[in-house]
């Protein structure tokens, strides 16, 4: 496995698998990798010949209160994950590599999908992510795109963006991968004191009770607020609870597939999660 941290660099080791019509899969990681990236990166040695993953933490997606200084930087404990699930190529750029010294005048702003959920409270993050993913699709010209189902509403505005300026690859979303408590896994876990990590793992029981009352029936209002009474029973401080199609348009009833979302704090650590709710069918 070789690291790349140019992209000169990245082009001159991509170059012999482009000449030879290598299909090319990419996972984009922000590092401090757990067995729910790993879990891409399998998904992506499955599919394709070679495989790159990047390593960046994007200042752009962080809000001025948000934990982009802190946020874990732990290359090569994740070098060596890596290289054990067949990593080919890791490129983990600078700041500076990726967006250069001059300013950048040019913006990616999905609207609509990114006007709701984690959009409402990290104004800016998705044009943040939308501007560094094209950039290291350009990058890397790669023929697959693996992104977590963790992230719904981030691999919704990605083939959204994909399919609007006809870049040419293919996004493949990747199920959540969870601890075996139930907690999804996630970087930002590792912020949460023993006594919240334990209380953490509410919140997949608090979908799983959600997905039941569903199929039993129970109303979708009511459903959604006997989420919020358990969480909030439980220490939680809701940031929201709410359903949409698996293409994040607004549902009133349960008369269609549905996706739950969740994101709540648990002391100064923001969680998120989801569940898809299959409508069965007649
Ligand atoms: P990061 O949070 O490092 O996540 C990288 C990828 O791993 C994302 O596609 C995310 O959905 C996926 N992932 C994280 N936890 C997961 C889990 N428990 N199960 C399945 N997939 C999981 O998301 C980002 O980085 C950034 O926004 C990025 C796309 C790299 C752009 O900067």
């Amino acid at each position: 496995m070789k690291t790349e941290t140019t992209i000169q660099g990245l082009s001159a080791s991509l170059n012999p698998a482009r000449a030879a019509r290598k299909i090319i899969g990419f996972v984009p990681t922000m590092g401090n990798l757990h067995e729910g990236h790993l879990n891409l990166v399998r998904e992506a040695r499955k599919l394709c010949d070679v495989v790159v993953v990047s390593i960046f933490v994007n200042p752009i997606q962080f809000g001025p209160n948000e934990d982009f200084d802190s946020y874990p930087r732990t290359l090569e404990q994740d070098q060596h994950l890596l290289a054990e699930v067949g990593c080919d190529i890791v490129f983990a750029p600078t700041v500076e590599q990726m967006y250069g010294n001059k300013p950048r005048l040019t913006n990616i702003a999905v609207s609509d999908i990114t006007n709701d959920l984690c959009g409402l409270q990290r104004p800016g993050h998705f044009d943040g992510v939308a501007v560094v993913v094209t950039k290291l699709f350009n990058i890397v010209q790669p023929n697959f795109a693996f992104f977590g189902q963790k992230d719904f509403q981030q691999l919704a505005v990605i083939r959204q963006f994909v399919r609007d300026l006809n870049i040419p690859l293919e996004v493949i979303g990747v199920p959540i991968t969870r601890a075996e408590d139930g907690l999804a896994l996630s970087s930002r876990n590792g912020y949460l004191s023993a006594e919240n990590r334990a209380i953490a793992p509410t919140i997949y029981k608090t979908l799983q009770t959600a997905e039941a009352e569903l199929l039993a029936g129970t109303a979708l209002a009511e459903v959604l607020a006997n989420m919020n009474t358990t969480l909030t029973a439980a220490g939680f401080v809701v940031d929201y609870i709410e359903a949409r199609t698996p293409e994040l348009q607004k549902i009133e009833q349960f008369d269609q597939d549905v996706v739950l979302f969740v994101a709540a704090k648990l002391g100064a650590t923001r969680l998120i999660d989801n569940l898809q709710v299959k409508y069965p069918a007649a």
